[in-house]
Formats: C-alpha cells, structure tokens, sequence
C-alpha cells in the first residue's frame, strides 16, 4: 500500500475520502480511484481518458515531455540501432532480450507457425476485389477463432501462448495475402528459410513464376519500422484490445478489433492519410495556405502526422524515422519525389508556426513511415496493414499481461446520463 494519499471531499455533504497515491518505476504518480464510487457515491469523468489510467503495465514507457520510450526499460534508439523485430517480439512478450538458445527456439517456433489453413484463405475470394486490405484483415483475423480451436482456453497459459505464436507468425501470410487478393495475384506461400521480414518482403512482392531477390535496404528498412511501431503502451487499439479481450473472448477477435480501431485517421490510419494530404499539394508554394487551414477552427482539417496525445515534444520514433528515410532514398538511389520536398518545407514550415509551438505539434511517427513506405515500394492502401503487422505483438504483449493481472476484470466504463429525466410510455394513438 502507498503510504501519501490525496483526499477528496464533497463539500455539499462534507463526506471525504482518502485515496491512495500509486507511484510507478518512472513517470507521474497516479490516484488510486476505485473507493471512490463506493465511499462518495459517484464517478469521475475524463472523456479521452486524458487523466485517466486503465491499469499497471510493465511493458512499454513513454515520457512525452522529454520525448522518451522505452520497452521493457530499453530505450527505443537502441533497440533500432541494435535489435531486430523478432527479438523485440521476444523482449515484448517475455520481459527480457532472449539468450542465444532462446532466441533460436523462438525463431523456429514462429517460422513453424507462418502458414494459415487453407480453409482461410477461401475467405478472401468472398471480398470485393476492390477492398481495403485493412477491411480484409479485420474480417481475416476475427476468422481465426473459427479455425485454431485448440487455443481458444483463455485461461490457460499454453494456450494463450500458442495463440501469440500463432498470431506473430501468421500476420504477414495475412497482410501479403491481402495484398495479393487486392491486386489479383496469386498467393505466395510463406518460405521458411527466409527471415520474417524477408518472408513477408517475398509474400507481398513476388509472383510464382519468376525469381525474386531481396534487397538488403529495404528488409533492413521494414525491419526498423516494425521494431518502431511494435508497441505503444495504452493507445486506443492497445486499449481496444484489452476491454474487447477483458470479457474472455478470445485474442483474435479481440484483435480483430484492435486492427479497426488503428485503421482510424486519428490512429494509424495518419500514415496513409499523410501521404494523401502530400500528393494533394501541387507544389511548395501551396503549403502556407495548408497551414493556414489546419490553423482555421471553421475548417476541420488537421495537418496529417502533427500533434499526438502524448508526445508534447518530438517523438523519438519519428527522428529515428527522419534519419532512415534520408538514408533510404539514398541507398536506393531513388530520385526524391516532389512529395518529399512539400513534406519538408511543411515540417519547417510548422515548427516555426505559433500555433504549433504553442500547441507542441511535432511531426509523428506517421508523418514519415509513410514516405519510407512509399520509397520501398509498400503501397499506399497497405500502409496501416504493415503498422497492424507490426503493432500484433503489442497488442499481444498487453493481453497477455492483462490476463495474468490478478486485478484483471471485466472493463465496464461509467458515464454521466444526460438524457430525458424518467417519463411514462404513452401508446401510439395517444402521442401527439
Ligand atoms: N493540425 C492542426 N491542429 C491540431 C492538430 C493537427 N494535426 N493536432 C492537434 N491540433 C490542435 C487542436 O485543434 C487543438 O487546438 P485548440 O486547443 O486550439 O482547440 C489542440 O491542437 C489539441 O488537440 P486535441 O485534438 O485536443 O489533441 P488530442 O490529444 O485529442 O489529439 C491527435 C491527438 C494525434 C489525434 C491529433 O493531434 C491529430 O488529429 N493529429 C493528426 C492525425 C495524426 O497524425 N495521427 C497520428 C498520431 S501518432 C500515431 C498513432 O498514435 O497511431
């Protein structure tokens, strides 16, 4: 038990109470509110969950003022600089960075889980071939409950791990298959001697009949990106997944509906719609008028890749990113698109703007994965399908977590009805 405490009082009953105070390793103490209703009779209010705290984790920090993250207490520049995606699936699942043998299982574990049944992939010929491959992925994941029955216990610890497995390794399958379906090429069954993110470079982009040889830049492109986006502690899909999941329903549902709530332009979604707004811009001439809107409060255009709900400084994620796509365009010799010129003169442009000094709007992450996406040749509409890909383990990680939380129950928000005051039912005839 926390030994300060805030106390709050009703002053029109002068009821109070005490509340503990809860300190975490690193970052603002937090008021622990659940004697609240119990002891005042009421409820606290926080649409946006912007002072609100929805559990303990110990898997990912973020210190928005100071533009830190951290997973499992490793800073983000070094795991980038060092890791690779696969061993910080391991450090996100596990805790801790793996041992040689660990890693090694680890990786055989996941290679031997990366096909899907075949069954599944029947599913796809039932979409419009014009879908969005994010609308595909939602309806593809939520269907793995209806194939992998034999890890449906929830509450058994083997079976959620089969599931994580499972889920890690069949991402990419899913996002290249719908990718391929979207494009009307056959699918590419994943190859086992390939890395993870070899296999899914080979599964997006090669067709059966001729050889396909990997590029080292853009493999080692991909490989930062989803280390990037592998976790992002309480989000709104990470949040989205854990209440879904809080009721026992199984993780690919509850995943399944994290994927919709990342395709949102608020959340993931930016990436794709960054690059829209981009290719809408004719020239750099028309990026002041650009600014000018996003400025206006009678227009609800926002600048695309600017601001974040906790960030009040540069994400860190988004520097590692502006280095690499310098040295992307640069290692593959790509001649820089007039997009890349309009995105730089928008960046310079708004970081020397009052309003967004004032409001600390700095690029994100999603104002330059895009151009990184875009240079390696992702397209545009499988943007967020690459950030789900990534952002799976997190999302696993914050499930797993929840589900050995002895403090774990159903999540069940409350809210303050506004609605008509009690009234009787008045039949048909009589209404006016
Ligand atoms: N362009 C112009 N004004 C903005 C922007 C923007 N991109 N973002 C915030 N503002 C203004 C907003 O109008 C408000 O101004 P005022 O105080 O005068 O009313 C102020 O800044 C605070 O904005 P907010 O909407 O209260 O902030 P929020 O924390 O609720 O929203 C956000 C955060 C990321 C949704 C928002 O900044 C935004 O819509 N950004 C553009 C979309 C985007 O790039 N999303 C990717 C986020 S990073 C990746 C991820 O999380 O998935």
């Amino acid at each position: 038990m926390s030994k300060s405490s805030v106390t709050i009082t009703d002053n029109r009953t002068g009821k109070s109470v005490e509340l503990p105070v809860l300190h975490g390793t690193h970052g603002p103490d937090a008021i622990d509110i659940k004697s609240l209703h119990r002891e005042l009779g009421m409820f606290t209010y926080d649409p946006g969950y912007v002072s609100t705290g929805s559990c303990r984790s110990a898997i990912t920090y973020i210190d928005g003022d100071e533009g830190i993250l951290l997973y499992r207490g490793y800073p983000i520049e070094q795991l980038a600089q060092h890791s690779s995606y696969l061993e910080v699936c391991y450090l996100l699942l596990y805790g801790e960075l793996p041992s040689t043998e660990q890693m090694t299982e680890f990786r055989t574990i996941i290679r031997h889980h990366s096909m899907v049944h075949e069954g599944l992939r029947r599913f796809y010929s039932g979409f419009r071939h014009d879908a969005h491959p994010m609308a595909i992925m939602v309806g593809i994941v939520g269907a793995l409950s209806a194939f992998y029955h034999d890890s449906l216990d929830v509450t058994d610890p083997e079976h959620r791990e089969i599931s994580a497995h499972r889920l890690i390794a069949k991402m990419p399958t899913i996002a290249a298959d719908s990718y391929k379906y979207s494009i009307g090429q056959p699918f590419m069954y994943p190859d086992n001697s390939l890395g993870y993110v070899e296999n899914f470079l080979r599964m997006m982009f090669a067709v059966p009949t001729e050889p396909y040889e990997i590029n080292p830049v853009v493999a080692r492109a991909l490989n930062l990106i989803l280390i990037l986006h592998a976790d992002h502690e309480q989000n709104a899909s990470a949040s989205t997944v854990r209440l879904a999941s809080s009721s026992g329903a199984s993780p690919f549902a509850s995943i399944s509906a994290g994927i919709g709530s990342l395709w949102g332009p608020a959340h993931g979604g930016a990436n794709e719609a960054v690059i829209r707004m981009l290719q809408s811009i004719k020239s750099v001439k028309e990026v002041p008028k650009l600014i000018e809107r996003a400025k206006d409060k009678n227009d609800s255009f926002r600048l695309m890749g600017f601001g974040h709900r906790i960030y009040k400084n540069y994400d860190p994620r988004a520097k590692i990113i502006r280095a690499a796509c310098h040295d992307v365009l640069k290692a593959l010799s790509t001649k820089p698109e007039p997009m890349f010129e309009v995105a730089l003169e928008l960046e310079r442009i708004a970081l020397e703007d009052d309003y967004f000094r004032e409001r600390k709007l700095y690029p994100n992450v999603d104002f330059y994965s895009g151009m990184i996406f875009k240079a390696i040749g992702i397209p545009l509409n499988m943007f967020t399908v690459v950030f789900a890909m990534a952002r799976t383990v997190g999302w696993i990680a914050q499930w797993m977590e929840m589900m050995e939380d002895p403090e774990n129950r159903i999540g069940r928000p409350r809210q303050l009805y506004v609605g008509s005051p009690q009234r009787d039912y008045v039949p048909l005839d009589k209404r006016r």
